[in-house]
């Protein structure tokens, strides 16, 4: 893993537009994967900042979200398919369709899953997947417990989840969905290269466990200790765990 420990948000969202900005000019067709929560909101404003200023085009792009709740109604503003529309695909210029997600209204959640996962493999596969981190240690929505080379699949929210994601549905855990499809870490781990960002002290324990703990799934995060081509961006907060972190550091410099 390349782990950097950086000054503030704006600098982490600098520093992650800094690789889709190189990874865009090298392949404008890039397929990129996309994540939701609050951790990617800075580096999507700052993408849109950029693609203003002509610095990058998503035109000739395609993405695939990492996951979506089951059962919400279509057009609901926290459907991650609409909030990905509304913080950053609809700023720049993504072609009509070429963002997609889990199809979390589908009857057959089962079959929305595989189609999903199939439409990935037809892409050619994920050049850059960006991830944020729950606080116990999910990526997209690959809850504890969970096998470590899943596909995409539909999952039951862990109570933690529905809790911490309660702020996105006016503090009311009780409107969080049960259920959500998600690419699975099986998934995740194909993408020729992952970019994971965690803010905030309430990241601290799950981020320690995913760089410095035993691979588990108790803490699916720590999956990508195999992953040959990871980035980890933090702040101070969320680092305060970590025991080598000079090292990460010497590291990082050196690149
Ligand atoms: C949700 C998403 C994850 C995200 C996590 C952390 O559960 N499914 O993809 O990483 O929240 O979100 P935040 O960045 O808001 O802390």
């Amino acid at each position: 893993m390349k782990i950097a420990v950086l000054e503030s948000g704006e600098r982490i969202a600098s520093v992650a537009a800094d690789m889709y900005c190189k990874l865009l000019a090298d392949k404008p067709s890039a397929v990129l994967g996309l994540a939701t929560g609050s951790s990617p909101v800075p580096l999507y404003d700052e993408l849109v900042k950029r693609y203003k200023q002509g610095d990058v085009s998503f035109k000739d792009t395609t993405a695939f979200l990492l996951d979506e709740y089951v059962g919400l109604p279509a057009g609901h503003p926290e459907g991650y398919r609409n909030f990905i529309e509304r913080v950053f695909a609809s700023r720049v210029d993504f072609a009509p369709g070429a963002v997609r997600g889990p199809d979390g209204t589908a009857r057959d959640v089962r079959q929305a899953a595989e189609d999903y996962e199939a439409a990935i493999r037809a892409s050619g596969g994920i050049d850059l997947q960006l991830l944020g981190i729950g606080t116990d240690g999910h990526i997209a929505f690959n809850e504890p417990g969970g096998s470590l080379s899943s596909l995409t699949h539909s999952q039951v929210l862990t109570e933690q989840t529905r809790i911490d994601n309660a702020r996105f549905f006016d503090g009311d855990v009780s409107q969080v969905p049960r259920f959500c499809l998600t690419q699975g870490l099986g998934t995740i781990g194909r993408a020729s290269s992952v970019l994971l960002i965690a803010q905030g002290a309430q990241k601290a324990r799950a981020v320690a466990e995913m760089v410095e703990g035993a691979v588990s799934a108790l803490w699916p995060a720590t999956v990508l200790q195999f992953h040959n081509d990871a980035t980890i961006l933090l702040d101070e907060d969320a680092a305060h765990q970590l025991k080598l972190r000079d090292h990460y550091q010497a590291e990082w410099d050196a690149l």
